[in-house]
C-alpha cells in the first residue's frame, strides 16, 4: 500500500493559518509514504514566504516530490524574474525535494510548467516543454510495468470546463496525448485552486487528471483542501480532504480496481510498452 498526500497552492504569505494549524493530526492519521506538492508554494516569491514554506515542508515527514508554480518567482523583482526566476525556489525548496519517488506501487516525477517571463502578456500561463516531457516518459518506462505512473506539475494540461479559471497551457493537449500514449496513469496539478478528478482518453489510453484544492485564503467558493491518494496492488482511490468547521472531512472522489483502468491493463501491454519506447526515441 502507498499513501500519497497531494498538496497545491499553499501560497505562503496568504496561507490559511487555521487550516494549516489543524493539519498535523489529519496527516498523521493518513500515514503518508510521500508528499507531493504541485507548486505555488508562495504568494509573491519573497524570502520571508519561502522561509515559512521551507519550515512547513521540513516538518512534513517522509520524502517529498515538489514542483514550482508561477507564484514561486519574484513577483516584485523584474530583473531577478527575468535572469534567475527560480533561484530562490532552488535555494529554499530544492533541499527537501527528492525529485523522484519510487516504491513497489508507484513512481512519481515532477516537471516544471511555470516560467518567470514569457513572450506574451500573461506570464501565469503554463508551458509544457515536450522534450522535458519525453524524458519523464522515458524514465517512467524504465520502471517496472506494474507501477502506477504519476507526473506532478503545476498547471493542468487541459482545463476542465467547470474550472473557474480557463487558460490554455502551451503544448498541453499534445503533452497529455504523449503521456497517455506513454502509459502514464495520472497527472497531479494545482493552479486552479479547485479539486477535481477527471478520466481522460486523449489517445486510446486512459489517464487521470487530478487537481488539489488550495490551503491558502485565495479560494473560489470552496473550502481549503488537499488530496489523499491510496494505491495498492489492486486498487486506486482518490479522496478530497477538506477543512470544514474547524475539522478535516474526507470525501472520496474516485475508486477503481487497477485492472478496470482502461488502457493500463490491456492484453499485450508488454508489447505496447516496447512500441512506446520506440516512438519516444524517434522524437
Ligand atoms: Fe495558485
Amino acid at each position: 500500500m502507498t499513501s500519497i498526500l497531494h498538496f497545491a497552492d499553499v501560497h505562503f504569505g496568504v496561507e490559511d493559518e487555521a487550516a494549516l494549524a489543524r493539519l498535523d493530526a489529519t496527516i498523521e492519521s493518513l500515514k503518508p509514504d510521500v508528499s507531493v506538492i504541485s507548486g505555488d508554494i508562495t504568494q509573491t516569491g519573497s524570502e520571508a514566504e519561502f522561509e515559512a514554506a521551507a519550515r512547513w515542508i521540513e516538518q512534513l515527514s517522509g520524502p517529498k516530490v515538489i514542483t514550482a508554480g508561477n507564484h514561486d518567482t519574484p513577483m516584485y523583482g523584474i530583473v531577478d524574474r527575468i535572469l534567475k526566476p527560480f533561484d530562490r525556489y532552488a535555494e529554499y525548496i530544492d533541499p527537501f525535494d527528492e525529485g523522484l519517488f519510487e516504491d513497489e506501487n508507484v513512481i512519481i516525477q515532477s516537471m516544471n510548467t511555470a516560467r518567470g517571463v514569457q513572450m506574451k502578456l500573461d506570464w501565469s500561463v503554463g508551458v509544457v516543454n515536450l522534450d522535458d516531457l519525453d524524458q519523464k516518459i522515458t524514465r517512467f518506462q524504465q520502471s517496472d510495468w506494474g507501477k502506477l505512473r504519476l507526473l506532478n506539475v503545476h498547471h493542468p494540461f487541459i482545463y476542465p470546463p467547470e474550472s473557474p479559471l480557463q487558460k490554455t497551457t502551451d503544448n498541453g493537449p499534445e503533452g497529455l496525448k504523449r503521456l497517455a500514449d506513454g502509459n502514464c496513469d495520472m497527472v497531479l496539478s494545482g493552479h486552479v485552486h479547485v479539486p477535481f478528478v477527471i478520466e481522460r482518453k486523449p489517445g486510446g489510453s486512459e489517464l487521470l487528471s487530478v487537481s488539489s484544492g488550495t490551503l491558502s485564503t485565495r479560494r473560489r467558493d470552496n473550502k481549503p483542501a488537499f488530496n489523499h491518494i491510496h494505491v495498492d496492488a489492486d486498487e486506486v482511490a482518490i479522496t478530497m480532504v477538506e477543512f470544514s468547521d474547524d475539522n478535516y472531512v474526507r470525501t472520496e472522489k474516485f475508486r477503481k480496481k487497477r485492472n478496470e483502468l482502461s488502457g493500463w491493463r490491456r492484453e499485450g501491454h508488454t508489447q505496447m510498452r516496447t512500441d512506446a519506447v520506440v516512438l519516444d526515441t524517434q522524437r
